[in-house]
């Protein structure tokens, strides 16, 4: 992408082509779906319908945050509240694999419906070609695809439309500033939301749980990035282990949950370092969640793993 505004203009010419009636699109309140979705809006108007998931694995204030910044940026969406049935997808499952599965297959359902609903077979989505540019030279060869919505099945009367197939992060990013959209530098979310941060079994009491130290985290780094004590970080969030450890709280013994903080530095996501962040940082995470989820959560670890061998997520 040489320039957004031609970007912009080609989109839409492509995108009238590739949608030849209507079209929904996947927005999941991301950079690369928002971008897509305000492409769309331009090029299709009212023939087009934004969907925005309330899976019920998003982190909190998010389904506010994004659905008032939808309102504001004028573009025509629906919330499909489906809590209960991506619940009820993960019942019982803890494998990381089986979870992106389960959470892939509901949201192609979900969309599956939607389209039925608005009159078409055409799904839009944010998909991007990896961020994965190394310093010196783009090598195109080795993209690795990236369904936001785990795929859509061969049997699946779903076309996709992927307006922004061909564009790496760092371009996403700029033609999201072109378009407007608020804080394009902001963390990428995983799209099976927190169900990937809830290690072992999936449940609405362990997601809010998680909900409430991932707001936690998020709060105190961004409070020290703005006072200027750690550069602002690629990623920083809390996983909800899947192990029960002992604690005390007052006079009581409490057999309760442990939270590991991770918080790296990356340039795309392909190699990682976990930050060496100073110990007040974490001691006043450790304090707040072990406070706020007291008799819940006793125990907080800092994850000191680089990528590799870890991976950035826990699953
Ligand atoms: P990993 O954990 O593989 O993550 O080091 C690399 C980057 O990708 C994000 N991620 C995902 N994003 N669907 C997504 O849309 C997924 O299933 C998924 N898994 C990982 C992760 O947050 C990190 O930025």
């Amino acid at each position: 992408m040489n320039d957004p505004a031609a970007f912009v203009a080609e989109s839409i010419e492509r995108i009238r082509r590739e949608v030849p009636e209507k079209a929904i699109v996947a927005a999941s309140g991301g950079i690369d779906s928002t971008t897509a979705a305000l492409l769309v809006e331009r090029a299709l108007g009212e023939r087009a319908r934004a969907i925005f998931v309330d899976t019920g694995l998003l982190r909190a204030g998010e389904v506010e945050r994004v659905t008032e910044f939808f309102r504001a940026s004028g573009l025509r969406f629906e919330v499909a509240r489906a809590a209960d049935r991506f619940f009820a997808a993960l019942e019982g499952v803890s494998d990381p694999e089986e979870k992106r599965r389960r959470i892939g297959a509901a949201f192609i359902r979900l969309f599956e419906e939607e389209a039925t609903r608005f009159g078409t077979d055409r799904l839009v989505q944010g998909t991007i070609a990896p961020d994965w540019i190394e310093s010196g030279g783009a090598l195109r060869d080795t993209i690795k695809t990236h369904h936001n919505v785990g795929g859509v099945p061969k049997d699946s009367r779903l076309r996709l439309v992927e307006p922004l197939r061909d564009l790496y992060k760092d371009e996403v990013r700029e033609l999201a500033r072109h378009l407007g959209i608020p804080s394009p530098d902001r963390q990428p979310f995983p799209g099976p939301g927190l169900a990937v941060r809830v290690n072992g079994p999936v449940t609405p009491e362990r997601v809010r749980r998680l909900r409430v130290a991932n707001a936690i985290v998020e709060e105190e780094v961004e409070r020290a990035v703005a006072a200027g004590t750690i550069p602002r970080p690629w990623q920083y969030f809390a996983v909800l282990l899947n192990t029960r450890t002992v604690g005390v709280t007052g006079d009581n013994r409490v057999y309760g949950e442990a939270v590991s903080v991770r918080i790296v530095e990356s340039i795309d996501a392909m190699t990682a370092t976990a930050m060496a962040v100073p110990r007040p940082l974490l001691k006043a995470i450790a304090e707040r969640v072990t406070r706020e989820l007291s008799g819940e959560v006793v125990r907080v670890l800092y994850d000191v793993s680089d990528k590799p061998p870890a991976t950035i997520e826990w699953e």
